[in-house]
């Protein structure tokens, strides 16, 4: 069986994903860690974000893993860099280019193919990566409360943040994903809302678990 759940920059999917996995035994792909992924080797390598041939090179020559939900890159992992907010800012921009996207679909392919039961969260999961899932969920939150949430986050890990600032990037990542040319953020016609702006992720977890049970 294969879980797509998509949805906006702090709507909660991968918590809800990690948690649901558990629950139901099944394996995890965030999705979004492969981004942030290149995009924390592209900065701190200092690539040239047009240097397709290089980035190419680099994303062919890497081993991507999960190992308990957290993302290795060849061997090491990388978890906690790759969430900074450094990142976060810069992610969107990486995320828009045509042939990265190619590259991972292809790295996200090649993880799930060997996987029965599987979790994919991103934002082109029920639209391009996996458009026969067998469930497809598009959670969605007000701005604000993704960046409260995110906001908390951040303040657990002694980052300095502002929550004005951070509503803000979260606009304009949501601007940046939705209106890419490539695979934007979009619900697909089949999935299944959310809205979590009153629910807690145990409350999301229930009703999807409940959606897995009642209607398939
Ligand atoms: O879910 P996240 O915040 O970790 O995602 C990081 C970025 O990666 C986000 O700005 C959008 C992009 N992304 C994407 O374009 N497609 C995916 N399947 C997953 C993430």
């Amino acid at each position: 069986m294969k879980i797509a759940i998509d949805g906006p920059a702090s709507s909660g999917k991968s918590s809800i994903a990690k948690l649901l996995s558990k629950k139901l035994n099944f394996e995890y792909i965030d999705t979004g860690a492969l981004y942030r992924a290149i995009t924390y080797i592209i900065y701190k390598k200092h690539i040239n974000i047009q240097d397709e041939k290089l980035i190419t090179d680099i994303i062919k020559s890497s081993k991507f893993e999960f190992i308990d939900n957290k993302l290795y890159l060849n061997n090491k992992s990388i978890d906690v860099e790759i969430r900074k907010n450094i990142i976060s800012q810069r992610v969107s921009e990486v995320a828009a280019q045509p042939f990265i996207r190619k590259l991972l679909n292809n790295v996200i392919r090649n993880i799930s193919n060997h996987l029965k039961n599987i979790i994919i969260d991103g934002r082109d999961i029920g639209t391009v990566v996996l458009p026969n899932a067998d469930l497809k969920i598009y959670l969605d939150a007000s701005p604000k409360i993704r960046a409260y949430r995110r906001y908390l986050e951040l303040i657990d890990k002694n980052e300095s943040v502002i929550l004005e600032k951070l509503e803000e990037e979260i606009i304009e990542r949501d601007f940046i994903d939705t209106n890419r040319e490539v695979d934007p953020l979009k619900k697909a016609d089949d999935a299944i809302i959310i809205v979590t702006d009153d629910l807690n992720i145990r409350q999301v977890v229930d009703k999807i678990y409940d959606l897995l049970n009642n209607d398939l």
